[in-house]
């Protein structure tokens, strides 16, 4: 178990049932959408309706505690956490595959919560019944009213990784990349998430302290793909100074920036893992590795 989560085990009785459930290993290769899933908007309102009543019932009991009561983020054990829980009030996602400015899809929100988010307190729901997962989505969904007016944004294509991916010449490639966008300036040159602009970044929509992405330490917070990769620089991180890179990469000038070079920067910020990382072989196959930490 996480650290911070086994602290929270122990001062916050109320919140065990989740902290036994993010000790289970990460499902994450398991996460397939569910057909049935797939044709939530089209269900009649009252259906959704009823979904949303059994999933504050979910909400209630694993994710109160650090969400809290009116979907702030405010829960009683988000005193204790130093990433912030997400207020779901503002409308506003970290990690989607919608691009930057709009909501996720229900897909989106499905995995982040089968997943959890690596490298933070927000545990792994794999084990929660697929139906409350479902559920609890269109729960979380109604603290922001204006969700049923906006509608979600519409899924970026991601096409496959190609076979130079990881090459020598790919990660090369996306070094000069990674210099000439000006990763550097939060990344910083060894991507420890140390570069000058790091410590002076406003802090985020939510009102928290932002901290660049530390590329050494292994997976992202969002996924452990390549794919994952790709999708963060496309769509950006909400909220955060981590902007999109979906017009630059989407039609390149073929001077500065050639068709492919997306995969070349994704090749680069791989190869910035530590060793111990690189050993889970997740760069080459994309899938979660057991003992990989979160
Ligand atoms: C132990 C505290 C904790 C519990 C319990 C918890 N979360 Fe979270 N959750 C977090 C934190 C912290 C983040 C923010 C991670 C970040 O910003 O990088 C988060 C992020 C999320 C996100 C991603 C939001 C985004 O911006 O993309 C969703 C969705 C979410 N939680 C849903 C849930 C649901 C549903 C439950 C209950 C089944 C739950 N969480 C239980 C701590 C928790
Ligand atoms: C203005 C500062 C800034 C710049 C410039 C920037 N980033 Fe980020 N980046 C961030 C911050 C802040 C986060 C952390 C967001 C969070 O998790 O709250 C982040 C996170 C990330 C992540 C991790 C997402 C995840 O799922 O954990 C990746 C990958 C990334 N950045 C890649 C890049 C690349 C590549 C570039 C250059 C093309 C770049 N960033 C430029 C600030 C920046």
């Amino acid at each position: 178990m996480l650290p911070h989560v086994r602290w929270l085990h122990t001062f916050a009785g109320r919140l065990r049932a989740w902290a036994v459930v993010a000790a289970v290993p990460a499902l994450g290769s398991l996460l397939a959408w569910p057909a049935a899933a797939a044709q939530a908007p089209d269900r009649p309102t009252s259906q959704l309706e009823a979904l949303a009543a059994q999933g504050k019932q979910v909400y209630d009991r694993y994710c109160v505690g650090c969400h809290g009561e009116k979907g702030d983020g405010k829960g009683p054990g988000a005193r204790l956490l130093v990433v912030k829980p997400r207020d779901f009030t503002q409308g506003v996602f970290k990690f989607r595959s919608t691009p930057s400015g709009t909501l996720p899809t229900d897909e989106d929100l499905y995995k982040i919560i089968t997943r959890g988010v690596y490298r933070t307190s927000m545990p792994d729901w794999a084990l929660v019944p697929e139906r409350d997962r479902l559920a609890v989505i269109q729960y979380i969904k109604t603290f922001y009213p204006e969700w049923k007016a906006q509608r979600p944004g519409k899924s970026i294509f991601i096409p496959e990784p190609p076979d130079t991916l990881a090459s020598p010449e790919s990660i090369a490639r996306g070094k000069e990349l990674y210099i000439l966008l000006e990763c550097t300036a939060c990344h910083g040159e060894t991507g420890k998430g140390d570069g000058p602009s790091a410590a002076k970044l406003d802090p985020d929509v939510w009102g928290n302290k932002q901290k660049p992405f530390d590329f050494t330490g292994g997976r992202l917070k969002s996924g452990p793909s390549p794919k994952d990769v790709y999708r963060t620089f496309m769509t950006g991180v909400g909220g955060t100074a981590m902007p999109s890179y979906a017009d630059i990469f989407g039609e390149p000038d073929g001077e500065n920036i050639k068709e492919g070079d997306a995969w070349n920067l994704v090749s680069f910020v791989l190869s910035l893992r530590t060793t111990s990382f690189r050993a889970d072989k997740t760069a080459a196959t994309g899938a979660p590795v057991k003992g990989t930490p979160r």
